[in-house]
């Protein structure tokens, strides 16, 4: 069976190392996918090569063998101890293996459209119910890859959405947490997010997609805690898209539109924050159903209801605090409770939709928050590990290895460059070499001037080994990945 295997080596100390590498590769028929150069993290002056290719045991085997003979093989990743089958799982709940899995999961919502409950302000409102309809409609048409439809808000729509988010602009100064501060702007700058207009999800996604990574994708009400977290897996954000109803437009029983836009947008353009949510979508899948409860509670309280500490004073950065003037007034009053983020604790706590939080949890940062559910991540049983594959936006799901991964077990950040500036020169220099000596070479065999030649080629030596030392020491840092 063909899989997906890395190789990491570094290079011995002889002319054109890196083109018998990979000649090697070429003449037992293995596909190369990727292949990057970056800065030795074991021995400082040192280069190392990162390969992904295509290849079975078979072929895997053949080239360490021959690898050896002409490079030091730092590191593998080979296919057949490391991936899990699907024959392995038949016990482990579904889970999204890839990002256009998740058409198969995000039309599961609980509540649809205009089923509202009896106690929803527009429960007797017959026009809202046929609005709610179109927008659940729109979603469950949504296929991944679509354009996000853009909507034509209606009057009343863009007037409940001016009144809170007036109200709540005059609250952020003193109570938003810095990061939230800073990317609020920058959503007015790139989405049109104005008290006379409402952002339209398309290009609030494409926003995202470049300050963080996260793309939106449209639902048509709430979902469960797996599929959600599931999303989250793969930087995928699901987004309301309607508007909570115009005769109380500072409460709504659900998720809307205004709270997606100014609760929870600003912040998913953090990567920091970006990559707490995603790891713990990455935690979730495929685990037991206790355990994705656990850690959605651990979400309601962090990402829906999180404090942090910014110079000495108390900030929120959840987004139902963030889209709600009265809960944010009431969790930064002094008289709320509060306690220290602790995923072991938290993860027990009773959410509450209907009214404010019993408690609230306070982190010091997204990162000290980050590092305590990856430990709590790591205590949650799961027969195997998932490591995320951004140039695919899938999952490797891996057996069991200590913890999540979003970098590769060889610890290679996964970025998209394709062929380092590292690489490039070497390559160029092989060949500028061996053109000129054999120019030169007929040269001097025609002049019969040996001299000439010999000068000639300590030049084009001393030309070589600046293009190595270049190599070896390159400027461009995206070439250095650890
Ligand atoms: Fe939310």
């Amino acid at each position: 069976m063909i899989q997906g295997a890395t190789i990491i080596f570094s290079l011995k100390n002889e002319v054109g190392g890196l083109v018998k590498a990979l000649k090697l590769f070429q003449e037992n028929h293995v596909n190369l996918v990727h292949i990057e150069s970056r800065k030795s993290k074991r021995r400082n002056s040192e280069f190392e090569i990162f390969v992904d290719c295509d290849s079975n045991h078979e072929q895997l085997n053949e080239i360490i063998h021959l690898l050896r003979k002409h490079v030091n093989v730092v590191d593998m990743d080979p296919p057949d101890n490391s991936c899990l089958h699907e024959e392995d799982m038949y016990d482990v709940p579904w889970f999204p293996k890839k990002i256009s899995d998740l058409d198969k999961c995000a039309n599961r919502v609980l509540m649809y459209g205009s089923e509202l409950d009896a106690d929803h302000p527009g429960f007797k409102d017959n026009v809202y119910r046929k609005r709610r309809k179109y927008f659940a409609d729109l979603a469950m048409a949504y296929k991944h890859g679509d354009p996000i439809p853009r909507i034509e808000f209606t009057q009343e729509e863009v007037k409940t959405w001016g009144v809170v988010y007036r109200e709540l602009n005059k609250l952020y100064p003193t109570h938003a947490c810095r990061e939230y501060l800073k990317n609020l702007p920058l959503l007015s700058k790139f989405c049109e997010c104005r008290e006379d207009n409402i952002p339209q999800l398309e290009d609030v996604s494409r926003f995202l997609k470049e300050r963080s990574g996260f793309t939106i994708r449209p639902v048509a009400g709430y979902l469960s805690p797996r599929d959600f977290l599931a999303g989250l897996a793969f930087r995928v954000f699901h987004c309301t898209q309607y508007v909570r109803h115009s005769t109380d437009p500072l409460y709504t029983p659900e998720p809307d539109t205004c709270h997606e836009l100014l609760g929870h947008v600003p912040l998913l353009a953090e990567p920091s924050f970006a990559q707490f949510s995603q790891e713990i979508g990455l935690a979730s899948l495929g685990a037991s159903d206790d355990s994705v409860q656990k850690l959605a509670t651990c979400y309601f309280f962090t990402v829906e209801f999180g404090l942090c500490k910014q110079e000495g004073r108390l900030r929120a950065y959840g987004a139902g605090l963030l889209s709600s003037i009265s809960e944010l007034k009431h969790a930064l009053s002094g008289n709320a409770r509060i306690m220290p983020f602790d995923p072991k604790v938290t993860c027990k706590q009773e959410c509450i939709i209907t009214t404010f939080q019993d408690v609230y949890f306070v982190s010091d940062s997204f990162e000290e928050a980050k590092v305590k559910m990856r430990e709590f991540a790591k205590t949650i049983k799961r027969p195997f590990t998932v490591r995320y594959n951004p140039y695919t936006q899938s999952v490797d799901v891996l057996k069991d290895t200590p913890s999540i991964n979003i970098q590769s077990k060889s610890g290679v950040q996964a970025h998209p460059v394709v062929l380092s500036f590292g690489v490039e020169m070497s390559l160029l220099s092989f060949f500028f070499y061996y053109y000129y000596f054999a120019v030169m070479n007929v040269h001097s065999h025609l002049t019969k001037c040996p001299d000439v030649f010999v000068i000639q080629l300590m030049i084009l030596t001393a030309v070589w080994y600046a293009l190595l030392l270049m190599s070896a020491h390159p400027t461009d840092p995206k070439s250095c990945l650890i």
